[in-house]
C-alpha cells in the first residue's frame, strides 16, 4: 500500500498517527532567562497538537546554559526544566499526537540576542558568555563576536553527559521522541563540517574523525533513550558552500547510515546555517525535499527520512509522502500561520475520517 499524508507511520514501537510534524521552532520566550517553559510554550505546543499534527516537536532545547542561542532559549539542564515541560507532553499525547523535543547545543553560535532584539552577538559581562566549538574560530559576524574556545576532551565529555541527562529528563517528562540537533551550524554540525572543524586530533580531519563526536553523542543518547521510543537526528544535508571543502549531501548519506546503525529511526533533513557565505541553489516550495529524497534512496540501512522547508500546502505535503520522496512532511512556518494545518489539510483532502478531531472543536469541522 502506498502511504499518504494520513497513513500512520511506525517508528521504533511508536505509531505516528499521520505524516505531519510541527518543525522545531525556537520561541525565545523564556523571559526570566532561566530556560524554564512559560505559558507561551504551553500555548504554542498545545495548540499545534489540537491542530492534529502527528508529531509536535518542541524547539531547540539547550542541554546546558552555554549551549543556548540566546538568554531566552528553552533549556533542559535540571529536573525543574523537565517538570515545567511535563504537562505539555501529557496534553500533546492526550490529543493523539506524539510530543517530541529537540536537544541542542549552539556551540559557537551561542550567546546572541534573540531575533526580536537583532540577533547580535552578546559579550561576556554584557549578558553573554564565552562559547565553545571544535576550533577556536568564532562565527564570522559583522559585529565583534564573543570569544570561542576550542573544546578539550573534558569539555566534550561534559557535553555528552549534558545530552544524556537531557534525554533522560525528556523521557521522564513524558516525551515520546527525542531529536538530536546536528544541523544549522550549531555545535554538532560544527564538528561535521571541515569549514568549522580544523582539529588535528581524532575529532578532526577525515570524515571518520569529523563524525566521531556527533556519533558519540547519538550513541550515548541512544543508550539512555528507551528502545521503544523513536530517536531522530536533524542534519543540514549540505553547507551550501560549493566554493570550498565543506559538508555535502554525499557525506550526509554516509552519516545517515552511521546514525541509523546507532539507533536513529528518522533523519530530519534540513540544510545550511553554518556560514554566512552560503548560497542556496533553489528556494521556494520544497527547496530541501530533494536532499531528503536522495538520503532516503541512497542509505543502505532502514532509516526513515523527513523533509522540511517550504512545505506550506496540504497538497504539497501529501505529494511529498505519496510520491515516496520522504516518510514525513515537516512543516515549520506554515504552522505559525495555521496551528490547525493538519485538520485543515484533512478537510481540504476530504480525509476528516482519518484524523483525530478533538471533541470540543468537532462541530467546527
Ligand atoms: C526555526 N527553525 C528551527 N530549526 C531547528 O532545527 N530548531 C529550531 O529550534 C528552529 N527554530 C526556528 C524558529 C523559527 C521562528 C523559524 C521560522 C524556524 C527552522 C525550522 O524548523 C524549519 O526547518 C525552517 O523554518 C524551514 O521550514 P519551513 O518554515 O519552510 O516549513
Amino acid at each position: 500500500m502506498t502511504a499518504d499524508l494520513f497513513t500512520s507511520l511506525s517508528l521504533a514501537d511508536a505509531a505516528v498517527p499521520n505524516r505531519v510534524m510541527v518543525s522545531p521552532m525556537c520561541q525565545y520566550a523564556c523571559e526570566a532567562e532561566d530556560g524554564l517553559a512559560t505559558d507561551w510554550h504551553v500555548q504554542h505546543l498545545n495548540s499545534r497538537a489540537v491542530g492534529g499534527a502527528g508529531i509536535v516537536m518542541a524547539e531547540a532545547t539547550a542541554v546546558e546554559p552555554r549551549g543556548r542561542i540566546s538568554p531566552q532559549d528553552l533549556g533542559l539542564w535540571s529536573d525543574d526544566h523537565a517538570d515545567a515541560l511535563a504537562d505539555i507532553a501529557a496534553f500533546v499525547r492526550d490529543q493523539g499526537s506524539l510530543p517530541g523535543i529537540q536537544l541542542a547545543h549552539a556551540g559557537r553560535k551561542a550567546s546572541k540576542t534573540r531575533p526580536a532584539d537583532g540577533s547580535e552577538p552578546l559579550q561576556p559581562g554584557a549578558g553573554g558568555w564565552e562559547t565553545i566549538a571544535p576550533s577556536a574560530e568564532p562565527y564570522p559576524y559583522d559585529e565583534e563576536p564573543p570569544a570561542t574556545r576550542a573544546m578539550t576532551e573534558e569539555d566534550m565529555e561534559g557535553v555528552v553527559d549534558a545530552f544524556v541527562d537531557a534525554a533522560r529528563r525528556a523521557d521522564a517528562a513524558g516525551f515520546e521522541i527525542v531529536e538530536v540537533h546536528a544541523a544549522h551550524g550549531y555545535l554538532l554540525h560544527q564538528f561535521l563540517s571541515p569549514v568549522t572543524n580544523d582539529r588535528d586530533d581524532e575529532y578532526g580531519g577525515s570524515f571518520e574523525n569529523r563524525t566521531r563526536f556527533p556519533l558519540e553523542v547519538i550513541d550515548a543518547v541512544d543508550e539512555v533513550w528507551p528502545a521503544e521510543k523513536p530517536l531522530f537526528v536533524r542534519i543540514s544535508a549540505t553547507d551550501w558552500l560549493a566554493d570550498r571543502e565543506s559538508w555535502t549531501v554525499a557525506q550526509s548519506v554516509r552519516f545517515a547510515d552511521r546514525a541509523a546503525e546507532r539507533g536513529v529511526d528518522l533523519v530530519d533533513v534540513s540544510g545550511g546555517g553554518l556560514h554566512p557565505d552560503q548560497r542556496l541553489p533553489r528556494t521556494g516550495p520544497g527547496y530541501q525535499v530533494p536532499y531528503a529524497e536522495r538520503i532516503g534512496a541512497e542509505t543502505e540501512g532502514d532509516v526513515a527520512v523527513g523533509a522540511v522547508g517550504g512545505i506550506t500546502t496540504p497538497e504539497h505535503a501529501d505529494a511529498v509522502v505519496s510520491n515516496g520522496r520522504a516518510d514525513l512532511a515537516i512543516v515549520g512556518r506554515e504552522h505559525l500561520r495555521d496551528p490547525y494545518f493538519t485538520l485543515h489539510a484533512a478537510e481540504k483532502l476530504d480525509r476528516l475520517d482519518d484524523v483525530h478531531v478533538p471533541r470540543p472543536i468537532r462541530r467546527g469541522f
